[in-house]
């Protein structure tokens, strides 16, 4: 499979190239009635767009997006729904000197090892512009969750080792790296509230299996962590196990160090997720590096590029995680013969 469809019932495929006339995705299996509009799905583009603040790349964009089908009178049809994005502020000049090199932190001698050819404009295929069109995708899912009573959010949680709480001295740390020639990693924290308990599939589809797929989809993620994560590794079981309790006769945990997932399968607690992202790999220092002669070079990059990742990657994390969400709650709908009997002889 050449790996651009993500989902099992509710599935999106993203299609484009960073400096192609156009992306898009088309979301397959999105249950009909849901109400939908371009300015829904334009709210999120606007998220994941560069604010041509500090942190972000200069390269600017409209980014909104055009709803082509599945969508009549305002309402989801059933039907696939198509959705493009015209790329509009192209400078592939820019990437002229990058077409035979291959450049540090980036897929280029990966594509070229596995199809002997990439488009070099921008990254191509594998650039980061991809995210646009997942994050349209999750856009509709995210409608889906809200219609459930469900939430999911995502923000930027630190620039390096400083915490997003003290955004001052992330900018000053930001504007440091960038007059180095440099970039810096960053972590995302996403949050899910309202997810009701034994949602999952066990055994290889584990909700936290699918999560980690979706997450680490994303260009530039190096870690995940679920609750405690990998803090987990140093406690004690009486640490880390999250005691049960009923309240308002609701079976509840007292301490979330699972992050909201047991088994595979959620347990009606918060579902929490760390992100965590390499420094911009495109930076202006000059580097070391290969040619596709395999000759050694000096690279220079030129371009535009976020010196942190984080900020416009939050939308995408959000994104990634409602389409996992969608998706397992409607493979849960046929997990029990009662509520199949139920559904049916109410029609
Ligand atoms: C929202 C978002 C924006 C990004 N922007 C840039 C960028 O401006 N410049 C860059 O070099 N990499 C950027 N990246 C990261 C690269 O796309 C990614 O590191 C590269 O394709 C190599 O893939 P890998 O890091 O997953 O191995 C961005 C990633 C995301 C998720």
């Amino acid at each position: 499979m050449a790996g651009s469809t993500f989902g099992t019932l509710f599935r999106i495929t993203t299609w484009g190239e960073s400096h192609g006339p156009a992306l898009g995705v088309v979301v397959d299996g999105c249950p009909a009635g849901i109400p939908l509009s371009e300015e829904d799905i334009n709210v999120y583009m606007e998220r994941r767009r560069p604010n041509g603040g500090n942190m972000s790349t200069a390269r600017n964009e409209a980014d909104r997006i055009e709803i082509l089908s599945g969508v009549f009178e305002g309402r989801t049809t059933g039907t696939p729904i198509s959705m493009m994005l015209r790329n509009t502020d192209q400078r592939s000049h820019d990437y002229s000197n990058i077409k035979d090199a291959y450049r540090p932190g980036h897929a280029d001698f990966g594509y070229d090892s596995k199809y002997g050819m990439r488009d070099y404009r921008g990254g191509g295929r594998s650039s980061a512009r991809e995210t646009a069109a997942r994050v349209a995708g999750g856009a509709v899912a995210m409608k889906l969750l809200s219609m459930l009573g469900i939430s999911v959010t995502a923000e930027l949680s630190a620039v390096g080792d400083i915490s997003a709480s003290e955004m001052e001295k992330c900018e000053d740390l930001v504007s440091s790296v960038r007059n180095e020639q440099d970039s810096i990693g960053s972590t995302v924290t996403c949050k899910v509230t309202g997810m009701p308990a034994g949602i999952g599939q066990p055994v290889f589809d584990k909700l936290d299996a699918d999560l980690a797929k979706a997450i680490f989809s994303i260009g530039a993620v190096k870690g995940l962590d679920i609750g405690a994560g990998h803090s987990a590794a140093v406690m004690r079981g009486s640490e880390n196990n999250d005691p049960f309790r009923v309240r308002d006769g609701k079976v509840v945990t007292t301490t979330n160090n699972a992050g909201g997932i047991l088994g595979g399968l959620s347990n009606g607690s918060d579902i929490d997720l760390t992100v965590y992202f390499k420094p911009t790999p495109s930076i202006a220092r000059p580097q070391q590096t290969v040619n596709k002669d395999h000759e050694e070079i000096d690279l220079e990059i030129r371009g535009r590029h976020d010196p942190v990742i984080g900020r416009r990657a939050a939308v995408v994390v959000e994104c990634m995680t409602a389409l996992v969400l969608v998706d397992a709650l409607l493979i849960n709908m046929s997990s029990r013969a009662d509520k199949i009997v139920d559904f049916y002889s109410c029609l």
